[in-house]
């Protein structure tokens, strides 16, 4: 992918990219936003590193050591409005399996961007020969598990009162999977709502 134009819901558009080195301050900046926006994120806003020196190791670690696929999304004015990343395991008898991550800004959200993000990962994952594909999702997080159930995502596990928001007040956590499996051998634990 060099780069590809999409249009939203709204008729918006937007470009798809691999991330670059040169994407270090812009893609700092999202992940801030992202997080103050806080839907979905574990670290809480004083938790979060206003220095792009984190994005930056990240960014290089990733593309040095070949770690995946990494593609953010840009508005017309260049900044990073949404990213999709699936991450490799090295060892061999993990490798089949990738680590799903995604994140857009509330004000592209529920515009199907998540969607078209999705459709793009998941293709390069079968491609890439990955027969599994996971992640995790808060239990209260309603877009995210819609997104995930409308890709076939399913249950497969549960971490109890994983988040504590305050007080007596706690969260489960939602571990899901997507199979590339012929035969999916674990198909009964369908996401309901
Ligand atoms: C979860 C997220 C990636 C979804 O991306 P998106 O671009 O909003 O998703 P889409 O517009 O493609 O919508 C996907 C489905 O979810 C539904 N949806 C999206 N936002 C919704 C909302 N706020 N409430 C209810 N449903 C919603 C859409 O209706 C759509 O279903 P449909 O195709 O059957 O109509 C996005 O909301 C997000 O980044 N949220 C904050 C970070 C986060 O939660 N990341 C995931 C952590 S596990």
């Amino acid at each position: 992918m060099t780069e590809i134009i999409i249009s939203l819901k709204n008729k918006v558009q937007i470009n798809l990219r691999h991330i670059s080195l040169k994407d270090i301050q812009k893609r700092h900046e999202f992940f801030v936003n992202l997080s103050l926006a806080q839907t979905g994120m574990v670290h809480t806003v004083d938790e979060i590193e206003f220095h792009t020196h984190e994005t930056e190791e990240k960014i290089k670690d990733f593309l040095y050591n070949k770690r995946g696929l990494w593609v953010i999304a840009c508005d017309s004015h260049g900044n990073v409005i949404g990213e999709i990343d699936i991450i490799k395991k090295n060892l061999v008898r993990i490798r089949h399996n990738g680590l799903l991550t995604i994140g857009i800004l509330p004000e592209f959200q529920n515009l199907g961007l998540g969607t078209l993000l999705m459709e793009y990962a998941l293709v390069w994952a079968k491609e890439q020969g990955f027969l599994r594909v996971e992640l995790s999702v808060f239990a209260g997080n309603t877009a995210a598990k819609k997104l995930y159930k409308k890709f076939a995502f399913i249950i497969e596990g549960i971490r109890k009162n994983y988040l504590h928001h305050a007080d007596d007040i706690f969260e489960d956590d939602l571990m899901l999977a997507k199979y590339f499996f012929e035969n999916n051998p674990n198909s009964d634990n369908q996401l309901k709502k």
